[in-house]
C-alpha cells in the first residue's frame, strides 16, 4: 500500500496538463449521466451518436468543460449534491423547480461560479456559509425558498457581487454590515423576510445600486442619510417596516429616483423642499406615517410625477395651488390629514387626472363647477370633510367616473339630476350624511352599473322613483334616515336588503319594512328587474376592425377546412386498411413507472382506429377513449396535419414530451406516454370522465335538472387561469386555448390540455404556422390575423373567451349573436346597444343571490380586460389569477 500510494504521488507529479483536462472531462460527463439518473432528465444519454453531453439541453460547454447548467422550470427534485462535482461550472440555474431541504454546502466548491440563481424552490434551512468561498460570484439569488436565519457574517469576501436577491424568505437577524462593502452592487433585495435592526450606515458607499427593496420587514431606526449619496439609485422600497425618524434632506441629491415607497412605517417630520431636486420623480408613496408639516410646493417642480399618496399622515394646510403644473399626475391621495381650504382646482385642469382622494380632512370650499371640464376622473372621493354648497349640475360632466364619495359633508339643495348622466359609475354613489333635500331625481335609475347607492341621513322627501328599478347591478342601498314617504317600489335590491336600509323615514312602507301599505300597495310587478331581454335579436354593425378580422378568420377557415378534408380522407383510408392489421409500432414509452405495465401500445393505436372510441375533435388533434386488458382507462390525442414534420425530429419529439410530463401544476394535464405507429402520433393522457369544461357548460346546462353553480364555476376559471399562467412563467405560449381542451377531473378540478401541441408544433415551425396561430374560432385574438404569431397577451384573449362562456353560458360563436359577431364582439357592445352587463350574464346564475351577482359582475370586468382588442391592455395572466382570487375572498 505505501509503495502504490507512493506510485500514485510520483504519476501525478508527472501528468500533463493535458491528461487532467481529459480526467475531468470524463468526469463531467460522469457526473452528468449520473445527474440526469438522479432527476429523470430526458435527453441526457449517451444513446445517440450525435449526443455528445455538451448538446444534452440545458448544458454549455467551453472547450468540453461544462460552464453552464440551465435546468430551470423542469419541475426537478432530488439530490443535488452531485452538481458540485462540476468544477468548472461558472453559471448555475435551478430556479422554478421542486427543490427542498437544505441547499447543499458543496456548491461552495464550485469556485469558479459567477451566477447562481436558486430562486422559486422550497428549499430550506439556512444560506450555507460556505458561499463565502464563491470568491467569482456575481449574482446570487435563493428568494422565494423558506431559507432561515441570518445572512451569513462569512460572506464579506464575495467581493464581485453584482446582484444579491434574498427575497420571500423567513431570513432574520439584521442586515450584515459587510453588505455596505460591496462597491459593486447594482441590485439588493430582501423583501418579504423577518429582518430586523437598523439599515447599515455603510450601504451609502455603494456607487453602483440602482435598487434597494427590503419592504415587509421588521427593520428599524431611521433611513440612512448616506443611502441618498447613492447617484444611481433608481427604486427605493422600504415599505411595511418600523422605520422612525426623519426623511433626510439629503434625498434631493438622488438625481435618478424615479420611484421612492416608504409608506407604512413610523417616519416623522416634514417632506423636505429637497424633494423638488429629484426631477426624475414619478412614484411617491409615503402614506401611513407619522409625517407633518404642509405638503411642499416643491413636489411642483417633479413634472413627470405621476402618483403622489400622503395619505394617513399629520399633514395640515391646504394643497398647494402649484400642484396644477403636475400635468402627468394621475393620482393624488392625501386622504386621513388635517389639510383644509377649497378643493384644489388647479389639480383639477390636469387632463391626466384619475384619482383624487381628499376623503377625511378639513377641506371647507364648495364643489367647483368646473370639477370636470378637463380631467377624466374615475374616482373623485370627498368624503369625511366640511365641503358646503350644493353638489353642481356639472357634476355630469364627470362622465368617466367609477366612484363617487361625498358623505359626510355640509352639501345642502337637491340632488342634480345631471348625476344620472354619469353612466360609467358603478362602484359607489355615497351622498349620505349632508343636508340633502328634494326627492331623489328619476335620473337616477340610469345608473345601471351602480353596485352601491347610499343617499342615508338626510332630509330627502318623497316617494323613492319606481324608476330606479332601472338600476340593474345594485347590490347595496341605504335610503334610512330621511322624510321618503309611500310604499317601497317591489324590485329585488330593495326587498333583499336589510330593514335598515329603510328605516328612520316615517312615511315608508312596503318590504322589507314590517310597515304594510295597505291599500296603498300597488304591488307593481318586478319584470323590469326579472325580464329577460331578447339579446338574440342584435344589429350586426360591422366595424371596420371586425371587418378585417372577419375576412383574415375566413382565410384561416378555409386554410382549416381543407387540412381537415385531406386529414379526413387519410383517415377512413387508414380505417379500411388497417383495422383487420395489427399496427405496427414504432416506438411507446410511459414515463410513469407504475402505469407501464397497464398500459398497452397496441391497444392504445388500436382503439384510435374505431370511431366510435372518438371524445372529440379539436384544431390539431383528436381525443379517443382507449380501454387498456389491464382494465385502466386512457384518453389518447392523436395528431392531426403535422405529424409528418414531427416523425422527422422523432427524438427531439421524444424529449420534448418527456418534458412537458415533467411540468408539474395541478391545472395541466401532463402527457403519461406517447406512442408512434406509422405515421401517427399519438399521446397518452388519464382518462377524466367527467369530459371537458365545454361539456360541462354546454352540455350539463341543458338537463332540467341543472342546478345553479357558480361557486363551482368560478373555482374553474381561477384553475384555468393558475395553469395558464404556470406555464407563462416557464415561457411555454398555449397554441389552442379553449373550453373544449380544459377537462374536469372527479373534483372538477380543470386541466388546462393540449399543452403539448405548442412545443410540437415549434419543432415543425415554418410547415405549420398558419395552423399554428389558427386556433379554436372563437378564441383568436384579433391581432394574430395581422401578425400571425402567438404570444402570451394572445393566450389571455382566448383565455377572456372561456371566460365568458363561464359568465354567459354562450358559446365563442353563435348565429344567433348576429352576423359577424362574436361572442366577444357580442358582450363587448353590449353597453352599446344599452344592455347592462346583468343581461349578458347567465341569468340562472346572478339572479340567485346579490352575493354571486357581485361576483359575476367582477369577473365579467376581468373578462372584459382579458378580451380588449389591444393587446397591450389585457393583464398577464398572473394578475388574472389574482383578480378572480380577490372575488372570491370579498
Ligand atoms: C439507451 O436507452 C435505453 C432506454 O432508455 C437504455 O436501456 C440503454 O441503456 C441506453 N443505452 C446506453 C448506451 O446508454
Ligand atoms: C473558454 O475558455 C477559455 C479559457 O478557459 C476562455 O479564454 C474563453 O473566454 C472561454 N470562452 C467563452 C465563450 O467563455
Ligand atoms: C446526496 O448525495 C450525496 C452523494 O452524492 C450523499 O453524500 C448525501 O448524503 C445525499 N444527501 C441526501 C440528503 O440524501
Ligand atoms: C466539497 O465540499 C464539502 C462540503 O463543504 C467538503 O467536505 C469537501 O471537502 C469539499 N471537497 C473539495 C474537493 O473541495
Ligand atoms: C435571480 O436573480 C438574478 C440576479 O439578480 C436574476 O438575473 C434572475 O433573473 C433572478 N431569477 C429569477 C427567477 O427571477
Ligand atoms: C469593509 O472593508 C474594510 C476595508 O475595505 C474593512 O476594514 C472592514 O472590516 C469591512 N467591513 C465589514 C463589515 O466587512
Ligand atoms: C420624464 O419622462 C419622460 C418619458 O419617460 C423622459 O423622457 C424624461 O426624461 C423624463 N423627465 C425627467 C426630468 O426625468
Ligand atoms: C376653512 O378652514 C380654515 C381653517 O380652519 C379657515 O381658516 C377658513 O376660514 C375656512 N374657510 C371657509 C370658507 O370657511
Ligand atoms: C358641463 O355641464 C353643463 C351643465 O350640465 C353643460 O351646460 C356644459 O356644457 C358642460 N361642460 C362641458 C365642458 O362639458
Amino acid at each position: 500500500m505505501p509503495f502504490l500510494s507512493l506510485l500514485g504521488i510520483l504519476l501525478f507529479g508527472l501528468l500533463s496538463r493535458s491528461q487532467l483536462v481529459i480526467t475531468q472531462i470524463v468526469n463531467d460527463q460522469e457526473t452528468l449521466l449520473a445527474i440526469g439518473k438522479e432527476f429523470k432528465i430526458s435527453g441526457w444519454s449517451l444513446n445517440s451518436s450525435s449526443d455528445q453531453y455538451c448538446t444534452w439541453p440545458g448544458i454549455f460547454c467551453n472547450n468540453s468543460f461544462v460552464e453552464r447548467l440551465d435546468l430551470s422550470s423542469h419541475g426537478l427534485k432530488g439530490n443535488l449534491t452531485l452538481i458540485s462535482e462540476l468544477k468548472s461550472l461558472k453559471w448555475l440555474d435551478l430556479s422554478f423547480n421542486n427543490f427542498n431541504g437544505i441547499i447543499p454546502p458543496s456548491f461552495g466548491n464550485l469556485s469558479e461560479l459567477e451566477f447562481l440563481d436558486l430562486s422559486f424552490n422550497s428549499f430550506g434551512g439556512t444560506i450555507p456559509v460556505e458561499f463565502s468561498r464563491l470568491r467569482n460570484l456575481r449574482a446570487l439569488n435563493v428568494s422565494n425558498n423558506f431559507l432561515i436565519g441570518v445572512v451569513p457574517q462569512e460572506f464579506e469576501g464575495l467581493n464581485n457581487l453584482q446582484e444579491l436577491q434574498l427575497f420571500t424568505n423567513r431570513l432574520n437577524g439584521s442586515i450584515p454590515m459587510w453588505v455596505g462593502n460591496l462597491t459593486s452592487l447594482r441590485v439588493f433585495t430582501a423583501y418579504e423576510n423577518e429582518l430586523t435592526g437598523f439599515i447599515p450606515d455603510k450601504l451609502g458607499s455603494f456607487t453602483e445600486l440602482q435598487l434597494l427593496n427590503l419592504h415587509s420587514n421588521q427593520l428599524e431606526g431611521s433611513i440612512p442619510e448616506s443611502i441618498f449619496s447613492m447617484q444611481k439609485l433608481e427604486t427605493l422600497v422600504l415599505t411595511q417596516n418600523r422605520l422612525s425618524g426623519y426623511i433626510p434632506r439629503s434625498i434631493g441629491n438622488c438625481k435618478r429616483l424615479s420611484s421612492i415607497r416608504i409608506g407604512d412605517n413610523g417616519l416623522i417630520g416634514g417632506i423636505p423642499r429637497e424633494i423638488g431636486n429629484i426631477s426624475s420623480l414619478t412614484y411617491f408613496e409615503a402614506n401611513n406615517n407619522n409625517l407633518s408639516g404642509e405638503i411642499v410646493a416643491e413636489f411642483s417642480k417633479c413634472s413627470n410625477l405621476t402618483l403622489l399618496n400622503l395619505a394617513s399622515n399629520g399633514f395640515t394646510g391646504t394643497v398647494p395651488l402649484e400642484f396644477g403644473l403636475l400635468s402627468n399626475l394621475q393620482e393624488l391621495i392625501v386622504s386621513g390629514n388635517d389639510l383644509f381650504g377649497d378643493i384644489p382646482i388647479s389639480i383639477l385642469r390636469g387632463k391626466n387626472l384619475n384619482k383624487l382622494d381628499l376623503s377625511s380632512n378639513r377641506f371647507n370650499g364648495t364643489i367647483p363647477e368646473s370639477i370636470c371640464s378637463t380631467s377624466r376622473l374615475q374616482f373623485l372621493l370627498l368624503g369625511q370633510n366640511s365641503i358646503r354648497g350644493e353638489i353642481p349640475h356639472e357634476i355630469g360632466n364627470c362622465t368617466k367616473l367609477l366612484e363617487l364619495q361625498l358623505g359626510s359633508n355640509y352639501l345642502i339643495g337637491n340632488i342634480p339630476p345631471e348625476i344620472g348622466h354619469i353612466k360609467n359609475l358603478q362602484i359607489a354613489l355615497n351622498l349620505s350624511s349632508n343636508h340633502l333635500v328634494g326627492e331623489l331625481p328619476e335620473e337616477l335609475g340610469r345608473l345601471d352599473k351602480l353596485v352601491s347607492l347610499d343617499v342615508s341621513n338626510n332630509q330627502l322627501g318623497g316617494n323613492i322613483p319606481s324608476a330606479l328599478k332601472g338600476m340593474m347591478s345594485l347590490i347595496e342601498v341605504n335610503f334610512s334616515n330621511n322624510r321618503f314617504s309611500g310604499p317601497t317600489p317591489s324590485f329585488v335590491p330593495f326587498q333583499k336588503s336589510p330593514n335598515s336600509s329603510f328605516i328612520g323615514n316615517k312615511g315608508l312602507c312596503g318590504e322589507p319594512l314590517s310597515v304594510s301599505c295597505g291599500n296603498l300597495n300597488g304591488s307593481a310587478s318586478d319584470d323590469n328587474y326579472h325580464h329577460r331581454v331578447s339579446y338574440r335579436i342584435i344589429l350586426a354593425v360591422i366595424g371596420s376592425g371586425l371587418a378585417v378580422f372577419a375576412s383574415v378568420t375566413v382565410v384561416v377557415l378555409l386554410f382549416m377546412m381543407r387540412e381537415r378534408q385531406e386529414k379526413a380522407a387519410k383517415e377512413s383510408k387508414t380505417v379500411d386498411e388497417e383495422i383487420n392489421d395489427s399496427p405496427v409500432i414504432l416506438a411507446g414509452n410511459v414515463f410513469v413507472e407504475s402505469l407501464q405495465q397497464a398500459i398497452d401500445f397496441e391497444a392504445v393505436a388500436k382503439a384510435t382506429m374505431k370511431e366510435s372510441n372518438k371524445l372529440s375533435i379539436g384544431t390539431f388533434s383528436s381525443v379517443y377513449k382507449a380501454d387498456m386488458p389491464s382494465g385502466m382507462i386512457l384518453s389518447v390525442r392523436k395528431l392531426k396535419s403535422m405529424d409528418k414534420t414531427i416523425l422527422n425530429h422523432q427524438s427531439k419529439m421524444i424529449r420534448e414530451v418527456e418534458k412537458l410530463s415533467k411540468l408539474c401544476h395541478d391545472n395541466l394535464m401532463r402527457p403519461i406516454g406517447f406512442v408512434l405507429f406509422e405515421d401517427v402520433v399519438l399521446l397518452l393522457h388519464h382518462y377524466f370522465p367527467n369530459g371537458t369544461l365545454a361539456q360541462f357548460l354546454h352540455d350539463s346546462t341543458k338537463k332540467p335538472d341543472y342546478k345553479p353553480d357558480w361557486p363551482a364555476r368560478l373555482a374553474i376559471a381561477i384553475g384555468v387561469a393558475e395553469g395558464l399562467a404556470f406555464l407563462h412563467n416557464v415561457a411555454i405560449i398555449h397554441l389552442d386555448i379553449s373550453s373544449g381542451n380544459v377537462v374536469l377531473d372527479s373534483n372538477f378540478n380543470p386541466l388546462v390540455g393540449e399543452v403539448e401541441i405548442s412545443k410540437l408544433l415549434d419543432l415543425s415551425r415554418g410547415t405549420a404556422s398558419i395552423s399554428a396561430v389558427a386556433g379554436s374560432f372563437g378564441y383568436i385574438p384579433p391581432e394574430y390575423a395581422y401578425t400571425m404569431q402567438v404570444t402570451a397577451p394572445g393566450n389571455v384573449y382566448s383565455y377572456g373567451v372561456v371566460l365568458l362562456e363561464i359568465l354567459t353560458t354562450q358559446l365563442p360563436v353563435d348565429e344567433a349573436f348576429g352576423e359577424g359577431i362574436d361572442l366577444v364582439k357580442w358582450v363587448h357592445t353590449a353597453p352599446a346597444r344599452g344592455e347592462t352587463p346583468e343581461q349578458i350574464l347567465d341569468a340562472r346564475l346572478s339572479t340567485v343571490s346579490f352575493g354571486w351577482r357581485k361576483e359575476m359582475l367582477a369577473a365579467l370586468k376581468v373578462a372584459l380586460l382579458c378580451t380588449d382588442s389591444t393587446p397591450a391592455k389585457r393583464p398577464k395572466m398572473k394578475n388574472v389569477v389574482e383578480m378572480l382570487k380577490e372575488i372570491t375572498q370579498n
